[in-house]
């Protein structure tokens, strides 16, 4: 257990699979969650699991996700921990990836990402302190074949949080990555899969042959960071990508 009452943190996505568990996870510790996503009733039923507060907004969309994080602030009065962990996923031939498909990811898993941390570090800076964790992926350090577009993706985040960690260190605002490897039991994982089946490409029971530890992850075990990284544990960490992956990535 890690020492996180009394504070408030934001997970976008947090109405289903890793989000979710975040969530949970977080209030368990003893912090105020606010469930931020664009699914009004996976929200709303998060929200009501970890007695949170559902804010309904579309990562991509800057003036919702401004009335969002307005929203936590009235009701919470500051923000301490904010995860980025909303996110999308195609798989495929990278030439039969649709340009809009491309499009999207990047809006989501990377505009996404900018969006909601610029509309919530003015608040952290004039704090002087906070801790942004974004979910990036394995893939986001090697370009796994199949994942052209969500690879580019995930690069994309390690990169931002790297940048970001360097101009919010002197505030004292902590940014870190996770990347973890292959997390079953989301909504993600089973579109994979389906993708994966209509491709003919290597399904998930095949892939985890590949992983030293000899098992996937369940959403538990990216918490588990989610929570490490929240607290004042990770008080000197800044700009990581941990991989979380059962040794399937190693760095
Ligand atoms: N599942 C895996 O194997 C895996 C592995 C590595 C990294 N990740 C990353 O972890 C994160 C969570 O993955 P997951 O498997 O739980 O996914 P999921 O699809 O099960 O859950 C994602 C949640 O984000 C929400 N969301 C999606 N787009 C949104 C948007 N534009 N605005 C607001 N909310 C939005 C969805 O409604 C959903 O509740 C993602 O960033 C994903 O890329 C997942």
């Amino acid at each position: 257990m890690y020492d996180l009452s009394g504070q408030v943190a934001v997970v976008t996505g947090g109405g289903g699979g890793i989000g979710r568990e975040i969530g949970c996870r977080l209030a368990s510790e003893g912090m105020s969650v606010a469930v931020l996503e664009r699914d009004r009733e996976a929200a709303e039923r998060v929200a009501g699991e970890l007695n949170g507060f559902a804010v309904i907004a579309d990562v991509t969309a800057v003036d919702e996700v401004g009335a969002a994080v307005e929203a936590v602030l009235a009701r919470y009065d500051k923000i301490d921990v904010l995860v980025n962990n909303a996110g999308i996923c195609w798989t495929g031939p990278a030439l039969d990836m649709p340009l809009d498909t491309l499009r999207a990811m990047l809006r989501v898993n990377v505009e996404g990402v900018f969006i909601v941390s610029r509309a919530v570090l003015p608040h952290m800076i004039a704090r002087r302190a906070g801790s942004v964790i974004n979910l990036a992926s394995w893939a986001g350090k090697t370009g796994n074949a199949y994942f052209a577009g969500y690879s580019a993706s995930k690069f994309a985040v390690i990169g931002l949080t790297q940048a970001l960690a360097r101009e919010m260190a002197p505030y004292g605002i902590r940014v870190n990555a996770i990347c973890p490897g292959i997390v079953v039991g989301t909504a993600m994982r089973a579109a994979l899969e389906a993708q994966q089946r209509q491709y003919g490409l290597p399904q998930t029971a095949e892939r985890e042959k590949l992983i030293p530890m000899g098992r996937v992850s369940i959403p538990e075990d990216v918490a588990r960071i989610a929570a490490f990284l929240a607290s004042d544990e990770a008080a000197y960490m800044t700009g990581e990508s941990i991989n979380l992956s059962g040794g399937l990535l190693m760095d």
